[in-house]
């Protein structure tokens, strides 16, 4: 691999593009800048687009009639590298070592979404064209829900009309393993504020007289799901297709011992789960709740006897086909106002969200990714659901019209929004080779 492409690569994982956090609004702006910068030296014809939140960047080859028109998509912000003291290396100093790349944002997305502009780059430079017509858009709130997206695929849904679309930012069954994702969970999102006291109060003078509010939030979060695991939200599975016996069997043949790989990664004293399915199936085709995040009271050194006036938790719940976001989050209010503890007050205030997505890996274009995979990593190709979210996939379908191809390059001990995120360069440079592969794919694909 060329020596330029790991400097790059360390240059793009520099910028602290961390979307959630208002005050990096203007690091967003230059991370973009360097990536429009990047896409007009290979030729292509890159904008920045402005939107109410972080920019989009947006490039394009020269169009021509009678070709298939491919979208490629990634993002270029990150989650929040905290807790920094679990970094071996600040997360936003690369930093190779043994073949990984270790950063902030290595696999999620930047490694990815890098490897296709090379793969781009090395097209653009042996052919001096594509061979098909592109439209690249890297943008930055996927992190945070990609609120503003939908917003310029809908404004710009003729210029972007395609028959397909192309994503790496989903994971590889093993190292090695070249994987096609034909699934993912949706997601939707809420936090939970209750209230006591009108302020912290003395636990001595006014301990057993009223309510805490730490104490009720965690009676109210523990009714959200039974002993077994199973989450006891009224009407929560109502819409859960179940899961057919042929995709059961499928996944027990994959070439991975899902349990045995999750409890080492995970360092869990044991797996736990719903009842009566696998672990795979759990996390690729059942819907969860989950607590994110709790606070309250006096989290300082020592002990403070208060009873804590406030408490809150953010929650999410990850979505299976096939239901719906809007009615799991009217499902959580009944029930969490049904279940409040008396002696507080409750405020719900939803978040983000975003569907699921299934589709059919052995379409058309299904098959072109299969040996663009197979090109790369001279192995057959595992097909998977995954667990994550992108809550655009299933924008591209409903505004685009377009399918899209998820070819993963993330492995299960990458470290996506933890610490000590990391990338094999084994990987990078597969990811570009996929890239000039299925491009080359496409372009030889009928309709
Ligand atoms: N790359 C992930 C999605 C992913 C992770 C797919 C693992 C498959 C396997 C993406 O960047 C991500 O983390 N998305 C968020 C979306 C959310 C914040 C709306 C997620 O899944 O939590
Ligand atoms: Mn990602």
């Amino acid at each position: 691999m060329r020596d330029s492409y790991l400097q790059e690569y360390f240059t793009f994982l520099r910028f602290p593009s961390i979307s959630t956090d208002d005050s990096y609004a203007e690091k967003l702006v230059e991370c973009a800048r360097w990536l429009v910068e990047k896409l007009n030296g290979i030729g292509l014809e890159a904008q920045l687009v402005p939107t109410a939140g972080h920019p989009i960047v947006w490039a394009k080859n020269k169009h021509e009639p009678g070709r298939k028109t491919v979208l490629l998509y990634g993002h270029y912000d990150v989650q929040p590298p905290d807790p920094l003291d679990l970094w071996n290396s600040p997360p936003f100093e690369p930093v190779l070592k043994d073949g990984y790349v270790f950063a902030r944002g290595a696999t999620d997305n930047k490694g990815q979404i890098l490897a296709h502009i090379l793969g781009l780059q090395e097209t653009m430079a042996e052919h001096g064209d594509l061979p098909v017509n592109l439209h690249l858009i890297v943008e930055g709130e996927e992190e945070v829900g990609s609120d503003n997206l939908p917003i310029f695929l809908k404004a710009n849904r003729d210029a972007l009309r395609c028959e397909v679309a192309v994503v790496s930012d989903t994971g590889m069954i093993a190292r090695g393993v070249p994987t096609l994702s034909y699934g993912l969970r949706g997601v939707t999102a809420c936090e939970v504020r209750v209230t006591g006291s009108k302020m912290d109060l003395h636990s001595g003078v006014f301990g057993g007289a009223v309510a805490n509010s730490v104490t009720a939030l965690a009676r109210l979060l523990a009714t959200l799901h039974d002993a077994k695991g199973h989450v006891a939200i009224e009407g929560f599975y109502d819409d859960v297709k179940p899961l057919e016996e042929w995709e059961r069997e499928a996944w027990r043949q994959l070439p991975i011992d899902g349990d045995k790989e999750i409890l080492g990664e995970t360092g869990s004293p044991a797996l736990f789960g719903e009842n009566g399915f696998s672990t795979l199936e759990r996390i690729w085709a059942r819907p969860t709740a989950e607590i994110n995040g709790i606070g309250g009271g006096y989290q300082g050194k020592g002990t403070k006897t208060v009873i804590a006036s406030q408490a809150m938790a953010k929650l999410t719940f990850r979505l299976v086909p096939n239901q719906d976001g809007a009615t799991i989050l009217k499902l959580a209010h009944r029930h969490l106002e049904k279940h409040l503890p008396p002696g507080v007050t409750m405020q719900i205030i939803d978040g983000h969200s975003g569907p699921w997505y299934l589709t059919d890996p052995h379409s058309r274009m299904g098959e072109a990714a299969q040996r663009a995979l197979k090109h790369a990593f001279s192995k057959e190709v595992a097909l998977i659901r995954e667990g994550g979210s992108i809550p655009i996939v299933s924008q591209f379908r409903d505004i685009l019209g377009a399918e899209t191809l998820l070819l993963g390059l993330a492995l299960a001990d990458c470290r996506a929004h933890s610490p000590n995120e990391n990338f094999p360069l084994e990987n990078f440079e597969a990811g570009i080779k996929m890239n000039k592969a299925i491009l080359q794919e496409l372009g030889r694909t009928g309709q």
